[in-house]
C-alpha cells in the first residue's frame, strides 16, 4: 500500500502534478504568492533551477503568457515580491547564512 502510494505520488511528480511541492522558505510571502500566481498554468519549477538574470527573464516572458491567456498579470509589488523570493533561491544566490 504505501509503496503503491509511494509510486504514484512519484508518477504525479513527473507528469508535472502538484504532490505537496517542496518549496523553500514556504511560508514566506514569496512562496505564497509563487504558488498562488504561478502554478495555474504549469507546474511550479523549484527555484533552484534557475539563476536570478533567468528569473528575471522568465519573469517578463509571463507577463505575456498571462496577457495572452487573460489572466491578471502581476503588479509591480507581486512581481517584486515574486522575484525576490526566487532570485534570493535561485541556482546562483549566495548560501544562507547562519542558523536561518
Ligand atoms: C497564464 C498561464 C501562466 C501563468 C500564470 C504562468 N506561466 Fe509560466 N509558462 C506558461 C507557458 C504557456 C509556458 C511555456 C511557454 C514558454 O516557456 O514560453 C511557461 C513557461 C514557464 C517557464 C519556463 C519553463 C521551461 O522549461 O522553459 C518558467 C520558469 C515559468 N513559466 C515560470 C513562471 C512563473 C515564475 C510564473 C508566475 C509569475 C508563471 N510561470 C506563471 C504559462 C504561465
Amino acid at each position: 500500500m504505501g509503496r503503491v502510494a509511494r509510486r504514484a505520488c512519484a508518477l504525479l511528480l513527473v507528469l508535472g502534478a502538484a504532490c505537496a511541492p517542496a518549496l523553500p522558505d514556504p511560508e514566506s510571502p514569496g512562496a505564497e504568492l509563487y504558488r498562488t500566481r504561478c502554478g495555474g498554468c504549469h507546474r511550479l519549477y523549484a527555484p533552484a533551477t534557475l539563476t536570478a538574470a533567468m528569473w528575471e527573464m522568465q519573469l517578463e516572458r509571463m507577463d505575456r503568457e498571462m496577457a495572452r491567456r487573460g489572466v491578471r498579470p502581476l503588479d509591480t509589488a507581486e512581481r517584486d515580491t515574486v522575484l525576490r523570493y526566487l532570485q534570493a533561491h535561485g541556482s546562483d544566490a549566495a548560501p544562507p547564512e547562519g542558523d536561518s
